[in-house]
């Protein structure tokens, strides 16, 4: 497993995550994305949005407003529900999750080694003394206070008074953007049921505890769909609502493998009785294995009818579904898949990522899926004292940008160029060399074919300029290299 600081230090190298306002110490809740990252982080939306919007029949799309009224969060049950036990140090003032002190390596001031500094892990007891912790694991001095429940939605205003009026909230989650437009989306689309929307947005928690890079923030993305079904209906025996929810976890699961999680990196958890959202029938969540261990990176969930009736309850609006053949208004039942795009992006960088060695020296890759590579090629000239050579490899760069994300480099030798690229994921490099241009002071013309380089087998092929872009088609939006390398001679390396 990949560790983190590993992946956090490649991230803010090469330009993939920074973090949030770091010429002021930074927040350590926030991160931003860098030129890499804001590519990475848009493939991951954009071949979510086509494969579980676009490409499906059942399913249209959303994007609601951040803040909402205020009423939405009473009748969600954030405003009562959306809390975590939180304890304060009485002497260093750290706050922690309750649940989660137990869990924590913690600091030991030993008396029996006069008053010596430990750290000790978490759970177990001081080897000299045999003491548990009972002060703050941070700081090992202060009394921790006693649990008291702490809301995580961000507070703020709509309008210019302060007052308690005008009090609204960050959205926590994207769903309720979704049901509270059910019934518009219903009306604008006539769809029938079962039938999905989904919704990528900005989310926001104050988190007690965010951490691990951008594993939890206070601020991040989610990929969400609501599935309405209806719930008087059987498929093959079983409630319709039970047969969509395991559909959609093998769906989920079956994504993330495909774009270039490994299976075995990947599992399932059920959620015991007493850990499920106080809307749910059943919640399954689909954990990876980060390098701090199994964590979640999303949850699939049975909301049942409990939203649309919440929001039905308060807006006093009817949130119903006609069923022609039964003759009924009913409330659909819903199943959610929800994931962080944050959490994707960083599971996908984690299992991309390799250190090789090859020909005696660490080369560093990022084995992206090529759908979510950042950069799909680089045009990199053999020698940028030839202004034949970097202007056809400029002109090259900006015919492929036109379809493809192509980037231009000319400032190393071309060894250094490759391993670059390799570091980023870029699964193609197209390199202009003499040859390619030809060499008027020798009376040679040039040939007009590049080299094309494949980032995992680092094998090379030669190519017309003039095939260049039917070449790539093939690779980047049909089929595999294999294919592709198969009809043209090989280049040296
Ligand atoms: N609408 C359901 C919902 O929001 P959740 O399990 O609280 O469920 C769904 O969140 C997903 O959103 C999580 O599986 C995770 O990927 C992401 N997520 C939640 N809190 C996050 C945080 N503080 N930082 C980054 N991602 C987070």
């Amino acid at each position: 497993m990949t560790p983190m600081d590993v992946i956090v230090s490649l991230c803010k190298r090469r330009g993939f995550v920074f973090q949030s306002s770091e010429i002021y110490g930074g927040t350590g809740s926030c991160w931003d994305y860098g030129p890499l990252g804001v590519e990475l982080k848009n493939n991951i939306k954009r071949v979510w949005w086509r494969d579980f919007v676009q490409q499906r029949g059942d399913m249209v799309g959303l994007d609601a407003s951040i803040l909402m009224h205020a009423t939405v969060w009473k009748a969600s049950g954030h405003v009562d529900n959306f809390t975590d036990p939180m304890v304060d140090c009485r002497e260093c003032k750290h706050r922690f999750r309750a649940d989660q002190v137990a869990e924590m390596a913690w600091m030991h001031y030993c008396e029996a080694t006069k008053g010596n500094k430990f750290t000790i892990p978490a759970g177990e007891a001081c080897r000299h003394c045999g003491a548990r912790r009972t002060l703050c694991p941070e700081c090992g001095k202060g009394q921790l206070t006693a649990p008291r429940q702490f809301n995580l939605m961000f507070k703020t205003f709509m309008g210019p008074v302060e007052e308690d009026a005008s009090v609204t909230y960050l959205r926590p989650e994207t769903a309720q953007g979704i049901f509270v437009n059910f019934d518009n989306v219903l009306q604008s689309t006539r769809r029938k049921l079962p039938f999905g929307i989904g919704q990528i947005g900005k989310a926001f928690r104050n988190e007690i505890t965010p951490g691990n890079f951008i594993f939890r923030t206070r601020e991040f993305e989610q990929m969400e769909i609501e599935f309405f079904v209806n719930p008087h209906e059987t498929i093959d025996g079983r409630p319709a609502d039970e047969h969509w929810h395991d559909r959609w976890i093998a769906e989920c699961q079956a994504w993330f493998t495909r774009y270039g999680l490994q299976p075995d990196h990947v599992k399932l958890h059920e959620h015991a009785g007493d850990e499920l959202a106080h809307y749910s029938k059943r919640t399954v969540d689909l954990l990876y294995h980060f390098p701090m261990g199994w964590s979640e990176l999303m949850g699939i969930a049975n909301r049942t009818d409990y939203d649309l009736k919440q929001h039905a309850k308060f807006s006093g609006k009817s949130l119903t579904w006609f069923d022609e053949e039964r003759k009924e208004h009913l409330v659909p039942f819903v199943i959610e898949p929800s994931a962080g795009v944050d959490r994707a992006l960083l599971a996908f960088l984690l299992d991309a990522y390799r250190e090789e060695e090859v020909r005696g020296e660490k080369r560093v890759v990022l084995r992206f899926h090529s759908e979510l590579a950042p950069v799909k090629i680089a045009v990199l000239p053999l020698l940028k004292k030839r202004p034949e050579i970097v202007a056809t490899g400029q002109d090259l760069r900006a015919r492929l940008a036109r379809r493809w994300v192509a980037i231009y480099d000319d400032t190393a030798a071309i060894g250094r160029l490759y391993r670059r690229q390799d570091e980023v994921g870029t699964p193609y490099c197209v390199t202009v060399d003499v040859k390619t241009v030809g060499d008027p002071d020798k009376g040679e013309v040039g040939d007009q074919r590049v080299t094309i380089r494949e980032r995992d087998s680092m094998q090379q092929i030669r190519v017309p300029i003039a095939e260049l872009e039917k070449v790539f088609a093939s690779l980047l939006e049909g089929g595999g290299w294999a294919e592709v390398a198969a009809a043209y001679p090989r280049a040296e390396s």
